[in-house]
């Protein structure tokens, strides 16, 4: 009653107040809790910006050596949740695996589940309360890596690894993912870096779908386990975190440079998609996609060019000086970093994983603010326009016509 008008896709309906991250898609502006992006990747690392993220302050020496100690120390999983993974098919597409293995887990910490409790147990200024909920943030950030290489080596029927000591966040994460049994194997340090500056990158991006999504779901009081659970399920979408695969799949339908004008013609035509371009906030380029470049120009030092890097560049050299995408405000996004992760040899459908892993960062971020916000949490149940049938008797099945 009273609603008249469905705001279709949320495009002007703000559901929070948040402190955590702040976009100028007009001007091009991306900081997280008011540091810009730019600063953030050259000076800071992943898991500093994690702490940034979620509590609001760059940490001092000690308390960044201690999120990492923990972080790094809940990476190990309980051998039954590698049973668990190790149930998929060979050909599962890693992110149902990495999605289910969220759930799974949620299934061993009951004390994070509020559910059990029947209400919130994670309160304002209450120290007990916010030690549990920091003891779930440190496991899921922690494990995020480990199952993700799990759902990489399990597809090569390889055994997996346990996470190393001593390594840093994307040091472990590669030496997970690929350590073929050398002694002493260490990540190419260019290659660790790389990564980590894309996971820095992905860390948060405000109230996205997936966030959204995470916030919806953790909503109901359910345990974070099963929000990120959620989470995850909303970024695996080709218009979400699948864009980076779909970039891909994109240049190699294009195949070569002279195919450029002819793709962007059946685009326009509304035939195909231009996947890696437009964003519902961004009307100019995403400020991360020129950090992306300075990162390819590092990887490609080291791995060769990818082969797809001249179509990459003339099919965005002719979409932004063509007057359909100039018109409709459509640049690139932060997309086509899937150039560089092929470059590293990642396998194309791993890709959404490795926008999942960093954005566990973020979603946790977003659910953090809301549990503890003042006044508590209130569930999100939006309202509809309702357009159906009005009042109708029920007819028996063999007076239907
Ligand atoms: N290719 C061709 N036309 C496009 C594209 C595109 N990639 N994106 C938007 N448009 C057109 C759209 O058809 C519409 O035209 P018109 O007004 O004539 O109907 C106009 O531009 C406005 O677009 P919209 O659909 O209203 O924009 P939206 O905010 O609803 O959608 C989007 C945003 C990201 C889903 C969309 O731009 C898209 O599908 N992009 C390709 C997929 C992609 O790269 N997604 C990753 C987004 S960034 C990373 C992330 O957050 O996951």
């Amino acid at each position: 009653k009273g609603l008249r008008v469905a705001d279709k896709g949320f495009l002007n309906t703000a559901v929070m107040r948040s402190t955590i991250t702040y976009i100028d898609g007009d001007a091009g502006v991306l900081r997280y809790r008011g540091y810009p992006i730019e600063q953030l990747a050259l000076h800071s690392s992943h898991l500093e910006t994690a702490y940034l993220l979620i509590y609001g302050a760059l940490p001092s020496a000690s308390q960044l050596a201690t999120f990492q100690n923990e972080v790094m120390h809940h990476g190990v999983v309980h051998a039954d949740a590698e049973q668990f993974c190790r149930s998929f098919r060979y050909d599962a597409h890693p992110m149902a695996i990495l999605t289910s293995a969220f759930a799974y887990l949620g299934s061993y910490y009951s004390e994070a589940n509020p559910s059990l409790q029947g209400q919130n147990i994670y309160t304002r200024g209450d120290k007990a309360s916010l030690a549990l909920m920091d003891k779930q943030i440190y496991r899921l950030i922690g494990k995020a890596t480990t199952l993700a290489a799990m759902a990489y080596r399990v597809r090569q029927g390889r055994e997996f690894v346990t996470p190393p000591k001593n390594l840093s966040y994307t040091g472990s994460f590669l030496y997970q993912m690929d350590h073929l049994g050398e002694e002493n194997y260490v990540p190419n340090p260019v290659l660790e870096k790389a990564l980590d500056v894309l996971f820095l990158l992905h860390a948060d991006h405000e109230l996205n779908a997936s966030a959204t999504t995470v916030l919806q779901t953790g909503s109901s009081l359910v345990d974070p386990y099963s929000a990120i659970a959620a989470g995850c399920a909303s970024l695996y979408g080709p218009l979400h975190g699948g864009a980076n695969e779909a970039v891909i799949r994109m240049l190699i339908s294009i195949g070569k440079p002279e195919n450029v004008p002819a793709f962007l013609e059946a685009v326009k035509r509304r035939e195909k998609v231009l996947s890696g371009f437009g964003h519902r906030v961004y009307k100019t380029s995403d400020p991360r996609s020129f950090i992306v470049r300075k990162t390819a120009d590092d990887v490609f030092k080291i791995t060769g060019k990818d082969e797809l890097l001249e179509t990459a560049m003339a099919l965005h050299e002719a979409a932004m000086k063509d007057e359909y995408f100039i018109q409709r405000k459509l640049a690139p996004n932060v997309d086509f970093c899937g150039l560089i992760y092929r470059a590293m040899g990642f396998p194309l459908d791993f890709f959404p994983v490795l926008f999942a892993v960093p954005r566990v960062v973020g979603w946790l971020a977003h659910w953090r603010q809301m549990m503890l916000q003042e006044g508590g949490v209130k569930i999100w149940r939006p309202r509809q326009i309702y357009v159906g049938e009005t009042k109708r008797d029920y007819v028996p099945i063999n007076e239907r016509v």
